[in-house]
Formats: structure tokens, C-alpha cells, sequence
């Protein structure tokens, strides 16, 4: 039997929401993972430094006491973001970034900022203060093809974004194209990109298997087979500058099963099964554990985790639901078998 220990990995892209959700969901991260980013889409946001330290108690009273677990918060960017908050972001102890979502672009993105240029000042001082910037790389025009919606924000975006602030640390998130692939390779070592397990298993397909499937709406939007592969890619280069982020983002059953279904899939009980699935794919799980455990510590310059966590390649079936209050949680792959589990 295969069993691989490695340091306790971080997830740099993690939504708990809030409420019974939160109590509910937050344990499974907390099993696999040291620490997580979080993601500030709350109704509504989390965009201020003390909304961001209460969220980070509810969290942390969630989260069972034999499994320490920190959650590193984050702010919302808005319109309304001022120097001052930037400012008491670099002095928080708790909070280690800033998330620009586009407005429109996602799940709770309308409070999102609408045009780059009324932030400019605050990318500025993100950039003097050393916060990093959190991406959620995709234009949001009606014209453009929501499989383009990636390609396209880079060449429109980020790459002015990067040459006109030239000292921002930017995390592009949640990367899913080829081209995203190549413009972090050719990048500063001021930016990343996280890469969640999903887009690394599954490809556009998986929204139509036999018939279509809400659970594996996400977005940015599963793409094609080629795109995949440039993932599996980047993953085996073992370039520090791609890390472990799931983008985990739980929705109850009622409002993926229906007419106008949520983006997002809940990985996180099955999130580092699925990333050494990934790995294994192409012969690269010697590059797992920096994946996991070592790069998205050193790009946030903490320290890297000091327990362990083990994988074992056991069988194991998803269940076909998770339990939220009265409510459930359907993950991808509920019902299936994996090849790999934590075992400790
Ligand atoms: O699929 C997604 N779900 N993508 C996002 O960007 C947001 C997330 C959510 O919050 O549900
Ligand atoms: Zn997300």
C-alpha cells in the first residue's frame, strides 16, 4: 500500500461561508489543511478590517479545538475602499490580502469593483504596503465568450495591471487556461496562481455528461482538454509560483439543482484525494507536497506548517451528500470512488 507523508499542506482559496454553513463545512478543511485563505463573498462582503476580525472569530469557534486551524482573512475590494482600510490591512495580524472581483463576474461579485481605475490609488498603496492582490481573473463584457472570459482578462487586465504597478504581489486566482499557464511562467516572481483540483480533473465535458450537471457549474467555467493539460503541466514544472487553492465554495442542494444554479463546487472533504489523483495523473506526486504545503507559505512569508499529514492510495467512496443543518451539500464525485485518502 502507497501512503505518502508530507507536511500539512495550506489551501490558498478557501470559501466557508457563514452561519450553519460555516460550522458545517469548516471541519473538513481544517482536517486536511493548516491554514486558508478566505474568501470575503459574504452577504454581504466582508469589506472592512473589523468585519474581517469578526468573521475570523466565527470561523475560528467553528473549527473543533483538537484541530488547530487558522483561517488568514481577507477584504473585499470595492468602490468604496479607501487608503485608510489598505492601511489597516498591513497593520492586521489576521488579515493578508485584498480580492478584486470584477462586479458581475462570479457568486456575491456585485459589490465587485466596476472599473479598475476608480481603485488605482488603493492598488497603489497595496503595492507601497506590501498587501497582496487577489484576482478573479475574468472580463465580464457580454460579448465575450464566457470560455474566453480568462485569455481575455489577461491580455486586458492583468498585464497593464502588472506594468503599472510594478512592485503589487498579485495572485491570479483559480487559473483554468493554457494561457494563464504561460503568462505565470514568463512572470516576476511577484505573481502566482493558485490551481484548484477540479479544473486539474475535469474538463469542460464534465458539465454535460449525459445529461447536464449543476454540480460541476463553477467558475471560472471548466474548460477544454487542452486547457487541462496545461494545468497537469504546470503542476509537474514544480514552479514555486503555482500553489494549492481549492476554491472550495459550498452551496446548499436547492440552489445548484435549479433553473439558475450557483457557480461553485464543494472539494473541500475530498480536496487533497483529488489534488494526489492529479498529481499521480502524470507520474508527479514528488511534487505534490511543495505544491500543497511549501509554496503558498512562501509567497505569504509564513512559516511552513509543522505537522504532517498522510495520504494512503486506498479505494474509497464519496458520500452522496454532506449535512448542512436540515440542508445538505452535494461535492463532485458524490457516490464515486477515489484512489487516494488522508489517513492521518
Ligand atoms: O465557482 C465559484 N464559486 N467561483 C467563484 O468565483 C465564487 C465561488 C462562490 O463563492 O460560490
Ligand atoms: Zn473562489
Amino acid at each position: 500500500m502507497q501512503t505518502l507523508e508530507i507536511t500539512q499542506p495550506d489551501d490558498g482559496h478557501l470559501h466557508v461561508r457563514d452561519g450553519a454553513t460555516l460550522s458545517a463545512v469548516v471541519k473538513a478543511s481544517a482536517q486536511q489543511f493548516g491554514r486558508a485563505i478566505i474568501m470575503p463573498n459574504l452577504k454581504p462582503p466582508v469589506t472592512t478590517v473589523s468585519q474581517a476580525e469578526a468573521y475570523y472569530q466565527r470561523i475560528c469557534a467553528a473549527v473543533p479545538d483538537d484541530q488547530p486551524f487558522q483561517p488568514l482573512m481577507t477584504l473585499y475590494l470595492t468602490d468604496h475602499t479607501t487608503p485608510a482600510d489598505i492601511e489597516q490591512v498591513a497593520q492586521s495580524p489576521l488579515v493578508y490580502a485584498v480580492k478584486y472581483y470584477p462586479a458581475g463576474a462570479t457568486t456575491h461579485s456585485d459589490a465587485g469593483v466596476t472599473d479598475l481605475r476608480k481603485v488605482w490609488p488603493l492598488l497603489q498603496a497595496m503595492a507601497d504596503w506590501g498587501v497582496p492582490l487577489l484576482i478573479h481573473g475574468e472580463v465580464t463584457r457580454r460579448s465575450i465568450d464566457v470560455f474566453d472570459k480568462e485569455a481575455v482578462f489577461i491580455e486586458e487586465v492583468l498585464a497593464p495591471l502588472l506594468d503599472a504597478f510594478p512592485r503589487l504581489k498579485v495572485v491570479l486566482e483559480h487559473i483554468t487556461t493554457e494561457q494563464a499557464v504561460q503568462f505565470v511562467l514568463q512572470g516576476e516572481d511577484r505573481l502566482a496562481a493558485t490551481i484548484t483540483a477540479h479544473h486539474l480533473l475535469m474538463n469542460r465535458n464534465a458539465l454535460f455528461q449525459g445529461g447536464i450537471r449543476p454540480h460541476h457549474y463553477c467558475l471560472p467555467i471548466l474548460k477544454r482538454e487542452q486547457h487541462r493539460q496545461a494545468l497537469l503541466y504546470a503542476i509537474s514544472t514544480g514552479n514555486p509560483r503555482f500553489f494549492l487553492g481549492t476554491d472550495s465554495a459550498p452551496h446548499l442542494l436547492a440552489a445548484k439543482e435549479t433553473a439558475c444554479g450557483c457557480a461553485g463546487m464543494y472539494t473541500a472533504p475530498l480536496a487533497m484525494p483529488l489534488y494526489a489523483m492529479a498529481f499521480e495523473s502524470v507520474n508527479a506526486l514528488d511534487k505534490l507536497e511543495a505544491f500543497a504545503s511549501f509554496y503558498g507559505a512562501d509567497f505569504y512569508h509564513l512559516p511552513r506548517n509543522q505537522r504532517t499529514l498522510t495520504l494512503q492510495r486506498t479505494d474509497w467512496r464519496v458520500p452522496d451528500f454532506y449535512p448542512v443543518a436540515d440542508n445538505r451539500v452535494l461535492p463532485p464525485y458524490a457516490g464515486q470512488t477515489l484512489t487516494w485518502q488522508v489517513v492521518a
